[in-house]
């Protein structure tokens, strides 16, 4: 069993990423249903909530059945952030996460995200204050360093969890490398091997078949897995990996229906979430990996990426239905 403050989870629990613009309400209830042990907002930002500005504000609903969840959020002034907790905590979630990884000029110029790589004083002492805070376990999210020459994640770690940080994710990969090369899990490793280490450990990056979250688990011996982009188009990853870790086989190919009924219920919690026009425009971009690999599907794709009403995009799904029922899936 792994725990992350008093939540209780199975073994080598499967975590749902945050990815912004990707991990919303509906996405996350798609993943929970297929699996996902723990699943993820996108990040927020402190000085965005703070200002009540409605899209950061909308980015913390969240629904029961997808418990537990975490809100993430970054930022990099004391301040801000633990007023930022105080309005995270009222929206109930189970976890607060604190993205000290995202590797975006934008963010990382403020200080805030992996920005924070450069300053690990700060780091544990935002964190510290965090933890003090609330009474919700506050967990990290990080990378292995600002570049080849600074990772220090074994200290940093354990710095963390010195100042009652619950759970670590680390991805693979420096800051300098953002989204380049592999991600190299064996610095993860040395974390979890570190015996002084106690929280659990989760793993991120590339992980992108069942077979390479078996290795995290048996080769490099960590507590969890963190998937990201594998489940783009794809929730069903967290079904996929639990069944080969139970029959070493893979699961038959996800079939057209599934598809089919997985985008239709996409859509629909969109439009119940954030109604007709929002909902429509904003489950577009998820389209074309739900239909990834089938021929000929262009004009398909774009009777769902261009029409403005629900009615249209409900109908061509049946369209595809009807007309790709033959198509073998990989
Ligand atoms: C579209 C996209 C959005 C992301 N947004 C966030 C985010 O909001 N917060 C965060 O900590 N990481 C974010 N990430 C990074 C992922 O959480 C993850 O660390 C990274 O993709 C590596 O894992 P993977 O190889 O399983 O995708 C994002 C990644 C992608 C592809």
């Amino acid at each position: 069993m792994v725990n992350i403050g008093k939540i209780e989870l199975p073994d080598f629990p499967l975590l749902l990423a945050p990815m912004e613009d990707v991990s919303d309400p509906p996405f996350r209830a798609l993943c929970k249903e297929q699996g996902a042990d723990v699943v993820f907002t996108e990040f927020i930002s402190s000085e965005g909530l703070i200002r009540d500005a409605v899209k950061s504000t909308m980015k913390l609903d969240i629904y029961e059945k997808e418990r537990p969840v975490g809100i993430q959020i970054f930022g990099a002034n004391l301040d801000s952030m633990l007023q930022t907790v105080d309005i995270v905590e009222k929206s109930k979630p189970d976890i607060i996460d604190i993205n000290f990884g995202c590797p975006v000029k934008k963010v990382v110029s403020k200080g805030a995200g992996a920005g924070i790589l450069k300053d690990i004083d700060l780091m544990v002492s935002l964190t510290e204050e965090m933890v003090k805070r609330t009474h919700l376990p506050i967990t990290v999210k990080t990378r292995l360093g600002w570049d080849d020459k600074s990772i220090r994640i074994v200290e940093v770690a354990e710095r963390l969890q010195d100042v009652g940080c619950k759970a670590i994710s680390i991805h693979g990969r420096t800051r300098a490398q953002m989204y380049k090369g592999n991600a190299n899990w064996a610095p993860i490793a040395e974390v979890k091997n570190n015996p002084r280490m106690h929280i659990p450990v989760f793993g991120n990056g590339d992980i992108t078949s069942p077979e390479k979250a078996m290795e995290m688990r048996d080769k490099f011996g960590l507590d969890g897995a963190m998937i990201g982009r594998a489940t783009i188009g794809n929730p069903w990853f967290f079904k996929q990996v639990k069944h080969y870790f139970e029959t070493g086989e893979h699961l038959t190919p996800i079939t057209l229906q599934e598809r089919v009924e997985a985008a239709r219920r996409h859509l629909q919690m969109a439009i119940d979430w954030k109604g007709e026009i929002l909902g429509v425009f904003e489950t577009r971009r998820h389209y074309t990996n739900y239909f990834r690999g089938i021929p000929h599907f262009k004009e398909y794709r774009m009777k769902m990426v261009t029409s403005d009403d629900s009615a249209s995009v409900f109908n061509a799904f049946d369209e595809v239905l009807d007309k790709f029922s033959n198509h073998q899936f990989e």
